[in-house]
């Protein structure tokens, strides 16, 4: 429980920070989200988030892109079954290879690019229904810390991004940033993400 909500948050909060700093667009497009609602209170709540639908999108799409758990967590089948052809036997091991499938160039338009407003005008969401953006899993056995998760990350990231302005450290450029992952079942930043935070006042 405690690896399942600790562990994925805070790797998805790192993976956001870096693809925000990498994307400066979106960086000042989702600031400027924050601080133009006139919102000058020192930490945001709950109720303040709700009027951030470009927070939102970015959280959507780093969630596509960068999933904590890629391949969800392995299943068992029950009994014998058949699947676009090919027969798959009781008590096979399976892997969803969510990664793969929120990448795929056939689903989404240009696949690899972070694009948080391809979420803006679209009913996708990550709760099970929509079959290609399954972070959290599907099914009876999605992730039941969803609710919280999600509460957790708008928190999170609407506070980083309203008390600070984020620079890259002097002399190096977006493009040092990199997105290496380390093994493991839950998808961490391998290099150590450095910023300078700057207070926004
Ligand atoms: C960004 C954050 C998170 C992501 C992406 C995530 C993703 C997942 C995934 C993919 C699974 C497997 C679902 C399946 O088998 O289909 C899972 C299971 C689980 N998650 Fe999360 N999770 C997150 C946060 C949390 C939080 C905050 C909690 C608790 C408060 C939590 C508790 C659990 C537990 C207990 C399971 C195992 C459920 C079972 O055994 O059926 N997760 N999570």
């Amino acid at each position: 429980m405690l690896v399942a909500a600790t562990d994925t948050t805070s790797a998805t909060s790192v993976w956001a920070m870096t693809t925000l700093i990498k994307n400066p667009r979106v960086m000042r497009k989702v600031q400027e989200e924050i601080w133009n609602t006139g919102v000058k209170k020192g930490f945001l709540g709950e109720d303040d988030i709700q009027n951030f639908p470009y927070l939102k999108a970015v959280i959507k799409e780093t969630l596509r892109l960068y999933l904590p758990a890629p391949l969800l967590v392995p299943r068992e089948s029950r009994e014998k079954c058949i699947i676009s052809g090919y027969d798959i036997p009781a008590k096979t091991i399976v892997y969803v290879n969510a990664w793969a499938i929120q990448r795929d160039r056939n689903v989404w338009k240009n696949s690899e690019e972070f694009y948080p407003e391809r979420f803006l005008e679209s009913s996708i969401n990550f709760i099970g229904q929509d079959f290609e953006l399954i972070p959290f899993g599907a099914g009876r056995r999605i992730c039941p810390g969803m609710s919280m998760a999600v509460a957790s990350l708008e928190l999170i990231l609407a506070n980083l991004l309203n008390s600070f302005d984020w620079k890259l450290p002097h002399g190096s450029v977006k493009e040092d940033i990199d997105t290496e992952m380390l093994p493991g079942i839950t998808q961490h930043k391998k290099n150590p993400l450095c910023l300078v935070a700057n207070i926004h006042i």
